[in-house]
């Protein structure tokens, strides 16, 4: 992490030359997009993206401030939630850019939550085979985790995120003041992902977590900003050293083979955080199960979900059948067993030789499943 001046952040991602990004957090960042465009962009014209919610809430001033400036800019938007992570909204909004003559000078500027980046950021890699995205998340769970990696994409009737593409952003851009107008829940969502990476990662980090929980959900805005830009350090020192997903990015989903299969057996009407939360409590049990992973770090991390109202409730709304069969047609599945990253402590993931995921047959799960 470089730090550039005593009030903001700047953290590099990737190492080759044509897909690197630098990540820039600063409180009031978003005022300094002009010059930062400038700086980053040779684009003649800018497409801001968003949804009605951040729209009216950021999308139309940042539009005007970005004219007053001398930018030739239009915004675009659709309606908020993942149900609108369509083909159908990549398709409005890139017949609306077309309508509006944009070209390949274009630059999209993705400004709000995980839907919005995904979205846009699909529209970025198709859009005249390719143009820049600059990533402005505005959603804590799309600052610690969306914004950063470069994946792209939408929804399709046979499940999430199955059409889309790496396009690395061309700069992210974090301010953390906007989260003083996300609910608390929304914060929640995110905070799960930085405990993740906590726990995979970094056992101060961890620590460091559980205690200030309460302050982050009192939008203390020091201290988020010191939690996103741990969070985005430790994710870009992920995805710098595994760019397309072929080695240890894999342990970005520890939590995510059972909350998966959680989510998609309660037809996704369990929160994503509340489900990855859950994912791990149950992926750390089958560790110390399997004698691999130390028994206390259990009850730190129940206690440390507990601040974010996640209960560690055993089997009550588990069918263990249930779980199973969709751990079945999970994608990521590979013959004979599923994939499980372990931890064997806090702050380390367990390594299987040169894989970075545990291959559990089905058998042991289900006896695991059923003990619960
Ligand atoms: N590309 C990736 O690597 C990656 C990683 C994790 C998650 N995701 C995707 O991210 C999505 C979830 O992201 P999300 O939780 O941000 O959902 P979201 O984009 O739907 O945002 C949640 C809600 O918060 C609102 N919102 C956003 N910022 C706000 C602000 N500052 N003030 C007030 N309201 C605000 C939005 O309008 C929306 O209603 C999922 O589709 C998931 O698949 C992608
Ligand atoms: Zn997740």
């Amino acid at each position: 992490m470089k730090q550039i001046r005593s009030d903001s952040t700047l953290i590099h991602v990737g190492t080759r030359e044509e897909s690197s990004y630098d990540v820039l957090v600063k409180q009031g960042a978003l005022s300094s997009l002009p010059s930062l465009l400038g700086e980053y962009t040779s684009s003649h014209r800018y497409a801001i993206i968003s949804d009605r919610n951040v729209a009216s809430l950021y999308g139309h001033s940042l539009r005007d401030n970005l004219r007053k400036e001398g930018l030739d800019v239009e915004l675009f938007v659709f309606d908020q939630g993942e149900v609108n992570k369509t083909r159908s909204t990549w398709c409005d909004l890139t017949d609306k850019m077309l309508a509006k003559s944009f070209g390949r000078d274009s630059c999209i500027l993705a400004l709000g939550g995980g839907v919005v980046g995904d979205v846009a950021g699909f529209v970025a890699a198709t859009y005249m085979r390719g143009v820049p995205v600059v990533q402005i998340p505005t959603s804590l769970l799309a600052m610690i985790d969306a914004s950063v990696g470069g994946k792209t994409g939408v929804d399709v009737s046979a499940g999430k995120n199955l059409v889309g593409a790496f396009h690395p952003p061309r700069l992210v851009i974090v301010d953390p003041t906007v989260v003083s107008t996300l609910s608390v829940d929304e914060c929640k969502q995110g905070l799960v992902e930085a405990v993740k990476h906590g726990l995979i990662m970094d056992p101060q980090y961890f620590a460091q977590l559980s205690e200030l929980i309460p302050e982050l959900l009192n939008y203390d805005l020091d201290k988020i900003e010191e939690i996103v830009s741990r969070s985005i350090e430790l994710k870009a020192s992920v995805v710098t050293e595994d760019e397309h997903e072929h080695g240890k990015r894999e342990i970005l989903n520890f939590g995510h083979t059972f909350g998966h299969a959680m989510e998609v057996a309660q037809h996704y009407t369990m929160s994503h955080g509340t489900a990855v939360g859950r994912g791990m409590l149950l992926e750390i049990r089958l560790g110390i199960e399997l004698g691999l992973t130390d028994p206390s770090t259990f009850e730190a991390t129940v206690s440390c979900l507990a601040k974010l109202g996640i209960s560690n409730h055993g089997s009550q709304d588990l069918n263990s059948e249930e779980i199973m069969d969709h751990l079945r047609l999970d994608k990521k599945s590979k013959l004979g067993g599923r994939r499980f990253v372990l931890i064997s402590g806090i702050g380390s993931v367990l390594r299987n030789g040169e894989d970075w995921s545990h291959t559990i047959e089905e058998g042991i799960l289900m006896e695991f499943l059923g003990s619960l």
